[in-house]
């Protein structure tokens, strides 16, 4: 059987060394990558899988690209190039215009660009219908949640139920007026980019994850709830409408995830496939109260229209301030509340979209 040839966004970061790892394991061909700065693993990356096109955001060394080689001007030109599969890993809403890209090609979409859903999901999907593009989410409780309704209908699920570790902090004593970028970037369970690892710390990464299965799923936002599950092993679950729930378990480890959104509606063997299984499962009530976000995330998915977009962004700009030493751990949802305040409410068009993003990250920046 051929081979599929995948694109991988954002290849230097997590998701992407992983989604790399994923294509050693199954042989796939790397037809294009696009990265950011780090232009030296960019460079190790090409020499190792040969891809036809590329992009990075930092200058490259002159005659550094094997001949015939691409040189893309944007990440969104790797993304619109022929491939099986493009998997999203550019965070923030800096990964739109390639998903954008890709979708109009009709080649499937590899989702882990969280942010993108929630801002745009609506039109995402109408952009997917009219080119015949499948998005598959990567996202391991979107994942879970994908698989757990194979075969199930829509009209027939009471809930989406996402598990969350709760990050560095939940559970302890500290004070979020005095955590330093070190301890919120040390996530238990999972190894991940600075800005996902912070929104896990927040609980903004399960806030921006509620927005997302409403937005992948098409269901209403108070069917989607959130439970705390330190163990991370139930990677999400699915109640149905006569009181059964699916649940997806296993490894915690974000190249199964991967390769699922590639290779679905297969299921390819993997180095992982012996592991033990995890001892004890709890789960808990979310403490809304300690972690504003999650109920702020909720409060713009009600409100509608751009108000995701002005959630997004304003913690985009909160999270960079953060991680410069400009404010504060808790400052982080207080700074995307106060944007949300003032928020013009305006329904979601690509215009509007834009505008509204633009606005958040002024207003955030002035807050601040
Ligand atoms: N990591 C996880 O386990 C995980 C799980 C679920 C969902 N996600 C989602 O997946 C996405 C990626 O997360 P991550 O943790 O992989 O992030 P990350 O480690 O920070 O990696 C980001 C990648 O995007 C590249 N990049 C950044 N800006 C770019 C630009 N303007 N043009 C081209 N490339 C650019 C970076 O390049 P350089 O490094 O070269 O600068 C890097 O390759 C996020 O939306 C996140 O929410 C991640």
């Amino acid at each position: 059987m051929k081979k599929k040839s995948i694109i991988v966004l954002g290849s230097t970061g997590s998701i992407g060394t992983q989604t790399l790892d994923v294509a050693r394991w199954q042989g796939y061909h790397i037809a294009g990558l696009a990265a950011g700065k780090n232009s030296e693993l960019l460079l190790q990356q090409v020499e190792e899988f040969r891809p036809d096109i590329v992009f990075s955001a930092a200058p490259l060394p002159p005659a550094s690209l094997p001949e015939g080689t691409i040189l893309a001007a944007s990440a969104s030109e790797v993304a619109a190039y022929p491939a099986d599969v493009a998997i999203a890993a550019i965070p923030g809403l800096a990964g739109l215009e390639p998903v954008r890209a890709s979708l109009s090609t009709g080649k499937r979409l590899a989702l882990a660009n969280k942010e993108s859903m929630v801002a745009a999901g609506e039109l995402l999907w109408e952009m997917a219908s009219e080119y015949g593009s499948e998005i598959i989410p990567v996202d391991s409780e979107h994942s879970a949640i994908f698989q757990a309704l194979v075969g199930e209908k829509i009209s027939e699920v009471a809930e989406l139920v996402l598990t969350a570790s709760g990050g560095p902090f939940y559970g302890k004593d500290i004070s979020f007026d005095d955590v330093s970028p070190e301890q919120a970037l040390a996530h238990p369970r999972w190894n991940m980019g600075p800005k996902v690892s912070i929104d896990s710390a927040t609980l903004m990464n399960k806030g921006l994850e509620v927005l997302e299965a409403r937005a992948l799923f098409k269901v209403p936002l108070d069917k989607v709830k959130v439970v705390i599950h330190r163990q991370s092993y139930v990677h999400s679950m699915v109640r149905f409408i006569d009181g059964q729930l699916k649940a997806q378990l296993g490894p915690t480890d974000m190249r199964l995830a991967i390769q699922y959104a590639i290779s679905y509606p297969a299921r390819l063997p993997t180095p992982l496939a012996n592991e033990p299984l995890a001892p004890t499962l709890t789960f808990e009530q979310p403490d809304s109260k300690r972690f504003p976000a999650l109920e702020l995330a909720y409060e713009a998915g009600r409100r509608g229209g751009v108000l995701p977009v002005v959630l997004n962004a304003a913690n985009e700009v909160a999270v960079n301030a953060f991680l410069q030493g400009r404010i504060r751990f808790s400052g982080i949802p207080a700074l995307v509340a106060d944007t949300m305040k003032s928020s013009p409410s305006l329904e979601l068009t690509w215009d509007n979209l834009f505008a509204a993003d633009e606005w958040a990250r002024q207003k955030a920046e002035e807050l601040i």
